[in-house]
């Protein structure tokens, strides 16, 4: 794919905005660095965002929404959240809420997690991109996994050209380090990644101290403790593969399975083998065998399969290249048994 760079303009703009509807990625500049955008409610286009940046494992993604009454569609806030919210939106702030009811950013965006991380982005083309595609837009930092995020256009296209339709070249980013990500859940506001926003800030509006995640990290997934905020080219403080609350379905899964039987579910992965035929309910991550449209499946099609009930989900091998690298570590955390 030929990578085209689009002005800041309204004709950029409206571009950038037909290819996230289109289920395409974007290079879209926010105040903290770019992002790489894609329509959060469609699964293949998220999968593509994970395939684009050799992601390891299907980190969750944080969902940008234009107003604070799209976020309160996406997720639930409590008191705190909603003062952070007031009070800091749009800005360098990512908010981890439990998950709406009426929720509509796919499961693969949220890596199956029942929490989602939301931000209002304080950039004028950022906002005008999401208002125009009329969705919540996932966007990671624009770099390859495991490289620094990219504050100029030119570097995105150093990362990712060939991989993703358009870079809406803003300029540079304001802020330059990621968003400040604070969860607020059960046990109250706890800041899970330092980031644009100072701790400070925060304290002052909540009128206590900000914990960190807890020490054991169990409760929040991702992160790795607060690190420092080292300046304008920090690279990506939380490393992926560390999420420990990671999607469990009650049912035990077989990996790598060749058949399944008649008690069993059967999650197949290209043609059903004969040995799986008889199994009680068989669903397809992608019959065709292609990767990107399996990532998009595979939250939904487990889900879909613990909820009729079975003992076992037997699954059939994926190959472990490209995003099956990453779809065989989501299966593996998911053969596990919950900690
Ligand atoms: O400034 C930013 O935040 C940039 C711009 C583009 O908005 N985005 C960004 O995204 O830094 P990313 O994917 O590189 O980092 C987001 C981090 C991930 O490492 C992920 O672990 C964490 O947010 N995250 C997302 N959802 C989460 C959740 N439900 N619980 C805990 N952590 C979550
Ligand atoms: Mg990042």
């Amino acid at each position: 794919m030929k990578t085209s760079t689009l002005a800041p303009d309204a004709a950029g703009v409206a571009r950038c905005a037909e290819i996230l509807r289109g289920g395409g990625l974007v290079g879209l500049p926010t105040e903290t660095v770019y992002g790489l955008a894609a329509d959060a409610t469609n699964a293949v286009a998220v999968a593509r965002i994970y395939a684009a940046k050799g992601r390891p494992a299907f980190n969750p993604l944080i969902a940008h929404v234009p107003d604070l009454a799209a976020a309160l569609r996406q997720g639930r806030f409590d008191p705190a959240a909603l003062a952070l919210a007031e009070a800091f939106w749009p800005g360098p702030l990512t908010l981890v809420v439990p998950v709406a009811d009426t929720v509509s950013v796919c499961e693969l965006a949220r890596a199956g997690l029942s929490t989602l991380a939301l931000r209002i982005p304080a950039h004028r083309l950022a906002l005008e991109v999401i208002r125009a595609a009329a969705c919540p837009v996932a966007a990671p930092s624009a770099n390859r996994s495991g490289r620094i995020s990219p504050t100029e256009a030119g570097h995105v296209l150093d990362e990712l050209a060939g991989r993703v339709d358009a870079v809406l070249d803003g300029g540079p980013t304001g802020i330059g380090v990621e968003s400040t990500i604070i969860s607020c859940l059960a046990d109250g506001p706890r800041l899970l990644r330092p980031g644009g926003l100072p701790r400070g800030a925060i304290e002052a509006v909540l009128g206590r101290a900000l914990p960190d995640r807890t020490s054991t990290g169990q409760a929040h997934g991702a992160a790795c403790p607060s690190a420092p905020v080292s300046g304008p080219l920090s690279p990506a403080l939380l490393a992926p593969g560390l999420l420990a609350s990671h999607y469990a379905p009650a049912a035990a899964l077989r990996l790598a399975a060749a058949g399944a039987g008649a008690d069993e579910g059967f999650l197949a992965f290209g043609p059903v083998p004969e040995a799986a035929r008889r199994a009680a309910h068989i669903l397809n991550l992608s019959p065709s065998g292609d990767l990107t449209e399996a990532a998009a499946n595979l939250f939904g099609h487990l889900r879909a399969l613990d909820a009729r009930g079975i003992g076992m989900i037997a699954v059939a091998p994926v190959p472990d290249e490209g995003l099956g690298e990453a779809i065989n570590d989501r299966l593996r955390r998911a053969a596990h048994p919950r900690r």
